[in-house]
Parts: C-alpha cells; sequence; structure tokens
C-alpha cells in the first residue's frame, strides 16, 4: 500500500522533534507499522525520503530490531517469553500450546493471519514469569491453558485486559502508540506491583545497599 499523505506528514512532524531528524527513524518505522501491518518497500521508501538518507540505510535499521516486521503481523501479535526464567517455569509450554492453537511456528502468523506468534526476549517481567504478551501488554504468570484462552477470547472479539490493567486493543492501535507515546494512556494499568517490590523490602529490611561507584567511573 502507498504510504498516504497523512502519514508522510506525521513523518515529518516526527522528524521535526529531533537535533538530528534521522533520530526519529525509529518512531517512523512503528508509525509504518501502524498503517501497514509490517514495514512495506513503500514505508521505508518514504522514510528514507522524509529523512535525506538512503533506502538501505533505513533497511539496515528495520532489518536489525526485531520488533519491525517484513511480513503482515496481523491483527494481534503474540510474544512468549523463552528466555532462562520463563523458559524454565513453562514458557515453552505456553509457547507449544499456542503454537498448536495457532497452527504458527515461531515468527509466523496463524492461517487465518489474524495472529503473529514469537517467542521473545527477556522483558525485564521475569518477577511474573512465564510471561506473555499481547500486543506488547503484559500477560503475567501465564499458563498453557490461559494462554490459549486469551487467544480463542481475542478471536471472537471478546475484551481481554492484561493482567497489568490495560485493555487489549490491537498490532496497530500498539505501533502507533509507540510513535506517538504521548497519547493518554501512559498512567493505565500498574507498573510496579508488590510481588516486585519484594527485593527492594528485603535490601531495606536488612539494611543492604548497592555498592557505591569510584568518581568517574558512573
Ligand atoms: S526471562 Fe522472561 S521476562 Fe525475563
Amino acid at each position: 500500500m502507498t504510504i498516504s499523505e497523512i502519514t508522510r506528514n506525521q513523518m515529518r512532524e516526527l522528524a521535526a522533534r529531533y537535533p538530528k531528524s534521522r533520530s526519529a527513524l525509529l518512531p517512523m518505522l512503528h508509525l509504518v507499522q501502524s498503517v501497514e501491518d509490517e514495514v512495506t518497500t513503500d514505508g521505508i521508501n518514504a522514510c528514507a525520503e522524509v529523512l535525506g538518507i538512503t533506502s538501505a540505510e533505513v533497511t539496515a535499521v528495520a532489518s536489525f530490531y526485531t520488533m519491525y516486521k517484513r511480513k503482515p503481523v496481523g491483527k494481534h501479535h503474540i510474544g512468549v517469553c523463552t528466555n532462562t526464567l520463563c523458559g524454565l517455569l513453562g514458557g515453552d509450554a505456553v509457547f507449544s500450546a499456542l503454537s498448536e492453537r495457532l497452527g504458527a511456528k515461531n515468527n509466523e502468523s496463524s492461517a487465518d493471519g489474524e495472529f503473529w506468534l514469537e517467542r521473545i526476549e527477556c522483558q525485564a517481567a521475569c518477577t511474573h514469569a512465564p510471561v506473555m504478551t499481547v500486543d506488547w501488554e503484559f500477560m503475567d504468570d501465564v499458563t498453557p491453558a490461559g494462554a490459549v484462552e486469551v487467544v480463542d477470547r481475542l478471536a471472537r472479539g471478546e475484551r481481554v485486559q492484561s493482567t497489568r490493567g490495560p485493555v487489549i486493543r490491537d498490532f496497530r492501535a500498539t505501533e502507533h502508540t509507540l510513535a506517538y507515546p504521548l497519547d493518554g494512556l501512559v498512567n493505565e494499568g500498574e507498573a510496579v506491583d508488590a510481588k516486585m517490590l519484594v527485593g527492594l523490602r528485603l535490601a531495606k529490611e536488612r539494611g543492604m545497599s548497592a555498592a557505591s561507584v569510584p568518581a568517574g567511573e558512573a
């Protein structure tokens, strides 16, 4: 699909926010995904044109970061963390159950094109391992059956809430938020809960503190 003039204007607006316009490339690529479902060749060319760099330079960035896709993601992106802690606590079983439900392997979409399944790296959410993400919203302490139920509910068009509060929208909406974080949703849901603070509480109770960093090494 051709990138519309509206999207090009939004790209120009993003580029104008930075002292060096090429710093806007990452949000611009999210913007492309918010309208195209993937980073298309037209999207790459539009970014290059707006920033005055080559399409090869844009492609180098888009192909380096795994959040940028060169195939259509579909309505929902499903990520399953299978790094060490999540993997040990059931992440691989969660991935297998979802793979069977969706008929998709890693980095593939379901037959109907509605869901994209992906093994993802540590989300810095190990406290709630195993963790699954839906359009990058957290589903904490997930089980294989619970993960499949989330997908079933989304497939039926039901309202699904992340375990941290926000209601799941869709991949395109999330990508738009990643391009324009000032969307008023910053305080949606809980950023931190008691389980995440156990280590801090214990450290305080025991009078522990981090070692100081020698001057000049911070
Ligand atoms: S290992 Fe899965 S969130 Fe850290």
